[in-house]
């Protein structure tokens, strides 16, 4: 595959695990208003943890296949947020945690800062090499 074809290819899945990233969390964040039990909690944060993981190691490629000029920062962001969201988790599944109001400014920060303007910068960088 062609290095153009391959930044193609890797740009679709990240819009697909951004859609996915984005109802998990509607549903997560829908479903503890409801007050929905926490087991089921737990296996949707466990699902958004290891769509996490594999969703910031796509993109993290895919900056360095690209030559991306943020990508230490975007980088340094994408660990940031992984180890926090994923230390809440932790502490939820040892029980001693409910899901609390600090995991839904995560979960915002992430839509509504880091996938609405830090990757969309990513985004427009590969679309202008694929379109120059
Ligand atoms: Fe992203
Ligand atoms: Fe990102």
């Amino acid at each position: 595959m062609s290095s153009l074809s391959r930044i193609k290819s890797e740009l679709s899945r990240i819009e697909e695990q951004h859609e996915k990233i984005s109802s998990i969390i509607n549903s997560l964040l829908r479903d503890s208003a409801e007050g929905a039990n926490i087991e089921d909690l737990r296996d949707q944060l466990k699902e958004l943890v290891n769509l996490l993981h594999n969703h910031f190691a796509t993109e993290n490629a895919l900056m360095a296949q690209s030559d991306f000029p943020n990508m230490t920062v975007h980088m340094r962001e994408h660990k940031r947020i992984f180890e926090e969201i994923n230390s809440l988790y932790q502490q939820i599944k040892r029980g001693e945690k409910a899901l609390s109001p600090i995991l839904a400014d995560y979960f915002r920060y992430l839509e509504d800062i880091h996938i609405a303007s830090v990757d969309k910068e990513l985004i427009e960088f590969c679309e202008k090499k694929l379109n120059p």
